[in-house]
């Protein structure tokens, strides 16, 4: 099999790299996709470091057994605390969702300004966002907030109820009138809450989507490194940890992704 017909890997601690997934299957539809969610150990954004980084391992192994091109770890958690021991031992390039967020942001914040982070506590602990930010010589202040309450509340399918807007009001709302430019949406649940943060936060605050953010880079990667998919209509194909049925409900539930038969891989 030529490099360019391999699939693309990509995983999550568990459905919530979906959003990444759904950003990615648009840009490239003739890409072969193979996503895995760790069901049976979500969440990583309460885990230690040691712990998210084994586990991150452990699925990069797996993916790269299925002769990957590309892998892209779609949570925030993992590629703050896993990037770069997975970059260590992966023959092919591996994207996070880190810095094409941070991108995403800088050219949204102006010279001075200001860029508010939101993620898992694990996310916000490490500060990899803001260490990102730092490193591409960014004159900005960062902010940032762990909202953890935003991952049930999306998993239960609460998006447009009043307590998701009332829980993004306590979390972000004393932000508000501060001069927030960007607010990163540092989390792969977040993006299915993007109307109710920007409606906290105000029209002045542009609300950056991390998981579009990775999927243009995921793009330019192949195109620079000759690796598009030269087919039509690219597989799709999904395998989780556990509880394959209700990955499969919640896909279509909450993304209108319709995963058919779901594989279980246990670790
Ligand atoms: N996927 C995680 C992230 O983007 C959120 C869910 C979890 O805590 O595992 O940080």
């Amino acid at each position: 099999m030529g490099d360019a017909r391999r699939p693309i890997g990509i995983f999550d601690s568990g459905l919530g790299g979906l959003t990444v997934y759904k950003a990615l299957r648009s840009l490239l539809p003739a890409e072969d996709l193979i996503y895995f969610g760790d069901t049976a150990r979500v969440p990583y954004g309460t885990k230690s470091p040691e712990a998210v980084i084994a586990f991150s391992k452990e699925i990069a192994a797996f993916l790269l057994a299925r002769r990957i091109k590309l892998l892209v770890v779609a949570c925030n958690t993992a590629s703050s605390l896993a990037l770069e021991e997975i970059r260590r031992v992966s023959p092919v390039p591996v994207l996070g969702v880190i810095a094409p967020g941070v991108e995403a942001a800088l050219a949204a914040a102006p010279r001075g300004g200001r860029v508010l982070v939101t993620g898992t506590t694990a996310t916000v602990n490490s500060r990899a966002y803001s260490r990102a930010l730092e490193a591409a010589g960014a004159r900005v202040r960062v902010l940032e907030k762990a909202c953890p309450l935003f991952v049930p509340i999306v998993e239960e399918g609460w998006c447009g109820k009043p307590v998701a807007a009332a829980v993004a009001r306590e979390y972000l709302g004393p932000f508000r009138g501060r001069g927030i430019d960007a607010l990163i949406l540092g989390c792969t649940h977040y993006p299915l809450l993007k109307k109710v943060i920007a409606r906290v936060m105000g029209p002045r605050t542009r609300i950056v989507d991390s998981a579009q953010a990775a999927a243009a880079q995921a793009r330019r990667e192949l195109e620079r490194r000759g690796l598009l998919n030269p087919g039509r209509a690219g597989r799709s194909e999904f395998v989780v940890s556990d509880a394959p049925e209700r990955f499969s409900l919640l896909a279509r539930r909450l993304l209108g992704i319709k995963t058919g038969k779901v594989s279980v891989k246990r670790f």
